[in-house]
């Protein structure tokens, strides 16, 4: 399993291009299902998690191959109707084939994913809402079993705005029959893309930006082609490197992202003393002399997003006074603290909420990835901690970042990939 090795201390300054978004692929490739030909998508990252969706979506016997950048996908010789086990617990969004399937085909077996780093993550929105439209559900054996003669049109409403169940469900409604309302729908840019994506394959989907989406089912889509938004998270995280290890009187320079997804992060950053300058696809962060204690509070879109939570701690681990970060999307995600506290920071947890008491300085030390954006605070903390940090176990960081190690030491990090122990 890599690692990185990190020595901190250098400052950052420079260019970095925005990959394509991982979790607009990662809704996008499933949504081919619904239509028999070749869809292109492009601008699709280089990530561990695309090439398990990608092997997901080819043991159902659809073709894919991959050029610059651009994902072709054959969907006209669709034989399996299953996610297996195997596919599901590596990556939660497998369970995105599972609308698509019903839809199209009326069944599909799809396997329940486990817990991931941070507790259990539930999908019951996600076969309540398949369910209303007329599927039949059964779980069995730790594998959802659906099935639907023809998927009519139904009013959904989410207690709580899920992503993947606003994508799920919006993919099951296209092709039913009747209208279907979804409120309390998810806005994230993600979603948006999808629906996007869905009227180019010839859905009708109004509100399509709103909690309220409304649509009326038609009877067949086509492949189509699109180009995958960039990856907000990924512009976050090298917003926030910016800021921690960024070159006092020097700049970072975000190339191909959107600044308008990430305007929450913005103002945050602004807030804690940056300035920020952006363009249409360029943001640029003029790092701040001292770090300000800012208190954030992860919301849905357009809140500041739970998935920039362990990368905003890591940044205030380092401000002048105290702050306070509060999740109320996942009530546990917390796994960065622990291993961010051996490098010295002064965080403590209680429920939902991160107490961070700004401390001078950190000190690098082996510290365990756990998930995704967690095994980024680490890396953001090792730039700046004294000494050499090892962040162990960056199969995590693969998931969703293309060559982060590459990108950062392009803007003037120390930092390289090595072999790691084995466990
Ligand atoms: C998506 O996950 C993202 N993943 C996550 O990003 C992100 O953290 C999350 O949305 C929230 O923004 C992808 O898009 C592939 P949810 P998803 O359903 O869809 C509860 C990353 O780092 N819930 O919006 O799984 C759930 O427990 C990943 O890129 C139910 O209770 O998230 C959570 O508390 C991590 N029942 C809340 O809703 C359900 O059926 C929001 O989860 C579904 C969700």
């Amino acid at each position: 399993m890599d690692k990185f090795v990190i020595n901190g201390g250098k400052f950052l300054s420079g260019k970095v291009t925005i990959g394509g978004a991982k979790n607009a692929s990662l809704a996008l490739m499933p949504a081919t299902i619904l239509a028999s030909g070749i869809s292109r998508l492009s601008n699709t990252p280089d990530l561990r998690d695309v090439t398990t969706m990608r092997r997901l979506l080819e043991t159902m016997g659809i073709e894919i191959s991959s050029a610059e950048q651009t994902m072709t996908i054959n969907t006209a010789s669709i034989n399996s109707f299953e996610a297996p086990y195997e596919h599901v617990k590596k990556m939660r969004a497998s369970i995105y084939v599972l609308g698509p399937l019903v839809a199209r085909f009326g069944k599909a077996k799809v396997s329940l994913p486990g817990g991931c780093a941070w507790g259990p993550r539930p999908v019951n929105l996600h076969v309540e809402g398949i369910r209303r439209l007329g599927a039949e559900i059964e779980l069995e054996a730790g594998y959802i079993i659906a099935k639907a003669k023809r998927l009519h049109g139904a009013r959904v409403l989410f207690d709580i705005s899920s992503v993947g169940a606003t994508g799920n469900v919006m993919m099951a409604a296209v092709l039913a029959k009747g209208t279907t309302l979804i409120e309390n729908a998810a806005q994230e840019p993600e979603i948006v893309q999808l629906s996007e994506f869905l009227i180019t394959m010839g859905a009708k989907i109004h509100g399509v930006g709103t909690g309220r989406l409304e649509i009326e089912g038609v009877d067949e889509l086509h492949s189509a082609d699109i180009t995958t938004i960039p990856d907000r998270i990924e512009a976050g995280t090298f917003l926030i490197a910016g800021a921690i290890a960024g070159k006092r009187g020097g700049s970072i320079r975000l190339e191909k992202c959107n600044p308008h997804h990430i305007g929450a992060l913005i103002i945050k950053l602004e807030d804690a003393g940056a300035t920020v300058k952006t363009g249409t696809d360029w943001v640029e962060l003029s790092p701040m002399e001292k770090i300000a204690p800012i208190n954030a509070t992860t919301a849905i879109y357009p809140g500041f997003p739970t998935d920039m939570q362990a990368q905003w701690i890591a940044l205030m681990s380092l401000a002048g006074g105290t702050s306070i970060v509060t999740d109320t999307v996942y009530f546990d995600r917390f796994m960065h603290v622990p291993e961010l506290v051996r490098l010295g920071a002064n965080i403590t947890v209680k429920e939902n909420i991160a107490t961070v008491v700004g401390v001078r300085s950190l000190a690098g030390a082996k510290v365990m990835s756990t998930d995704l954006r967690a095994s980024a605070s680490l890396v953001l903390a090792g730039l700046v901690a004294e000494g050499t940090t090892e962040v162990l176990r960056v199969y995590h960081i693969d998931r969703g970042y293309e060559s982060m190690e590459k990108k950062l030491q392009a803007l003037g990090a120390d930092i390289r990939r090595e072999q790691g122990e084995e466990f």
